[in-house]
């Protein structure tokens, strides 16, 4: 897999200092880029061997394809979220996405306010995604990068939740962090995956 490289200036959010994202950005989501290609690496490995033997109390392969799940969602997961940040926070450049909540939770700043409380319920990720099963923008949660997703969901808007996504900026204070990420929210982004997504029915 390949580290992508943040598509703002790092120096220029309001609110997320830099010192969070270079630990953010080139230390942790790094790390899951090196360990999702380490498992790849090891998974196909095991296979060539010949030694797949599945359990599910304990099996290396069970090892892996956990660790897999893990690695992979923490890749994609991240990136969502940085692909979101480095905007201005200005809900104009969003106008069919802003629609879109208006309709579902009467306006833009209701749809935010509750994404927000999901954010506060949550202990690793909050996601606004297009469910291609339902046919409509859907809120999910989840603890772990691998626990809470819904299969058949394209992300929109992913907030990562995790202390360290915060802890140095704001201690404890997690409220004041997810207003920071709306302060500088890239909704032009949101828009532009929220357009490709949405016609997507499965
Ligand atoms: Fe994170």
């Amino acid at each position: 897999m390949e580290t992508k490289p943040l598509t703002f200036d790092s120096e220029k959010l309001d609110g997320i200092s830099a010192k969070t994202l270079a630990v953010h950005h080139y230390k942790l989501y790094a790390g899951y880029v090196a360990k999702a290609d380490e498992v790849t690496k090891k998974l196909k490995e095991l296979a060539a061997s010949g030694a797949t033997a599945g359990n599910a109390t304990y099996s290396e392969l069970r090892a892996l394809k956990d660790a897999e799940t893990f690695a992979v969602n923490g890749v994609y997961l991240h990136e969502w979220y940085f692909d979101v940040l480095g905007g201005d926070g200005a809900t104009d450049k969003a106008p069919e996405l802003s629609r879109a909540f208006a309709e579902k939770w009467g306006s833009i700043e209701n749809g935010v306010k509750y994404f927000s409380e999901c954010g506060m319920a949550s202990r690793g990720w909050s996601v606004l995604a297009w469910d291609t099963k339902a046919g409509e923008l859907k809120h999910y949660n989840g603890d772990a990068h691998n626990q809470g997703g819904v299969w058949g969901c394209l992300p929109i808007i992913v907030l990562d939740v995790y202390e360290h996504a915060y802890f140095m900026d704001y201690g404890s204070d997690k409220k004041a962090y997810i207003e920071a990420f709306w302060k500088n929210f890239n909704w032009a982004k949101a828009e532009e995956l929220y357009l490709k997504a949405r016609d997507v029915k499965l």
